[in-house]
Order: C-alpha cells, then sequence, then structure tokens
C-alpha cells in the first residue's frame, strides 16, 4: 500500500472511530472503550519503556521527544511528562485533532500531520529520543526504512531510536500453520488495495500488517542508518500471530 492509499485508510478509520483504530480489541470496537481506561494503558507502556531503559542503564528524559505515529496521543501525553517537548507525529489529521481537543491530559505536547518520510518539518540533529509502537507494522517496509533513516538523522548524536516492529509470523500460532501463509496475507491485502482504486466499488477500509526480519533490520540500522543496535527485546505488541520486538538504538 502507498503512504496515500495508507493515509486514506487510516484517515477514514480515525474518523469513525479513533480509539478502536488505535487499539483495535473486538469488545471495544463501535466507541466502546472508556476514554480513561484507553489513556491508562498508554501509561503502562510508557512505564514499561522506562524500565526496560533502566535495565540497560538509560534514562527517559531529556529536551526533545518524537512519538511516531501518534495517534490520538495515548504514548505522547505520559512522554511530554518527562522531556521538555513531546511532538506526536501522524499522517492522519482526524487522529491529530482528537489528540489537540484532549491537550489538558498531558504537559509538554504538540501535533504535527506529516505524510513524508522524509520529516521536513524536523531540523536535523534536534532530536534526544524517539519512540514509536504499532505503527510501522502498518507501513510498507519500502517506507519504514526511509522513516528509519530521516528519524536517525533527527537524532543528535547519542540520541535514542526505540521502536517495535514485527519480524516474521509466529510459527507456533495455529493460524499460521496453512502453507503459504504469508503469500496469502500479501496476495488478501493486494487485492483489498486494488478494489480500493476502483471507482464505485465499495471497500473497507483495512489495516496492512507488515514485517522486516531481525536479521535483516539489524545490519541494515547500524550500516546504513548509522546507529549502534544496544538491545533489540520480545514485545508481542502486534498480537501472537507475530514475532515482534522492540529495537533500542542509539545515534553515533
Ligand atoms: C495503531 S495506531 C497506534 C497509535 C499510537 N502509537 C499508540 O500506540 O497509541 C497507528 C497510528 O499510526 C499512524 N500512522 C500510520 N502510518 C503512518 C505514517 N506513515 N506516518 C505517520 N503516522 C502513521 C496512524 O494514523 C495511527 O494513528
Amino acid at each position: 500500500m502507498n503512504l496515500k492509499q495508507l493515509e486514506a485508510n487510516f484517515e477514514a478509520l480515525a474518523a469513525d472511530d479513533p480509539l478502536w483504530t488505535v487499539l483495535s480489541d473486538n469488545e471495544k470496537r463501535d466507541g466502546m472503550w472508556d476514554e480513561a481506561e484507553f489513556y491508562r494503558t498508554g501509561e503502562g507502556v510508557i512505564d514499561d519503556l522506562e524500565s526496560r531503559l533502566k535495565g540497560l542503564g538509560l534514562d527517559l528524559a531529556g529536551h526533545r521527544a518524537i512519538d511516531f505515529g501518534c495517534g490520538v496521543g495515548r504514548l505522547t501525553f505520559p512522554l511530554g511528562r518527562r522531556f521538555k517537548s513531546c511532538c506526536g507525529i501522524d499522517i492522519s489529521q482526524s487522529m491529530v485533532d482528537f489528540a489537540e481537543s484532549r491537550a489538558n491530559r498531558g504537559p509538554n505536547c504538540q501535533f504535527l500531520v506529516n505524510a513524508s518520510p522524509s520529516l521536513p518539518a524536523i531540523d536535523d540533529a534536534s532530536v534526544d529520543f524517539v519512540y514509536s509502537a504499532i505503527v510501522f507494522q502498518h507501513i510498507a517496509p519500502r517506507f519504514t526504512r526511509q522513516y528509519l533513516k530521516s528519524f536517525a538523522q533527527k537524532l543528535k548524536p547519542g540520541g535514542l531510536l526505540v521502536f517495535q516492529l514485527p519480524s516474521h509470523l509466529n510459527p507456533q500460532f495455529p493460524g499460521n500453520r496453512k502453507p503459504f501463509r504469508i503469500l496469502r496475507k500479501r496476495f488478501h491485502y493486494f487485492t483489498k488495495a486494488i478494489a480500493q482504486r476502483i471507482p464505485f466499488v465499495k471497500s473497507e477500509s483495512f489495516f496492512e500488517m507488515n514485517a522486516i526480519r531481525r536479521k535483516v533490520l539489524l545490519p541494515f540500522l547500524e550500516e546504513e542508518c548509522g546507529l549502534e543496535v544496544l538491545d533489540n527485546q520480545d514485545f508481542p505488541a502486534a498480537g501472537p500471530a507475530w514475532v515482534s520486538y522492540l529495537y533500542i538504538a542509539r545515534k553515533r
């Protein structure tokens, strides 16, 4: 899916049910998320991130942070409490509008709509910390590589890039035992994306799932992004069907 289609899909999903678009629990569909409970899940994610970093001797603090694919600000607001400023960036205007309307949920936050992998509104070497969770899994790998390179450029030397990305389908997951599972998935997304381009054909918005193998990603981060990978840890944010990692990398 190209970035224009990705934007259209997230825009339609966000305009309809923004909280469920961020955390797609079946029981919470159609506006069933309790908003306070929803935002509390974000506090838990950032507390967990803080203790993972502490385990590596790193602090979750500094001047300028970015929460990439911020959605409604679930993770941006708790990050804003730890940094002097935190900028939530999202491809969807509706998501950013929603986040801005909840500005009282946390200090030090700004929001930005951006659809370009070069992130033109952010200066090079100006950011201390970039975080992204449950975002790159929806972006085609060719664009994810561009975003990762750009974020590496935006970091100050010594700054951290921490993000989650699936590596591959989990072979232990019962639904993944069918032959050619990944090819079938690709074909499924391909036909849905084609259907969306045909005028007058009624097609629903959908999430595309993507992965980059850990063994391919690690040398990419080190050799092409100028990052030192400090750790990669299990992080099952893409659900049980995927093997997914949290990558913790530092700008050289
Ligand atoms: C599942 S939500 C996760 C939101 C947030 N990270 C969280 O965990 O609360 C994915 C978000 O990524 C955004 N997104 C998807 N592709 C993007 C891109 N190329 N650039 C910026 N945001 C993107 C979507 O609009 C959506 O808000």
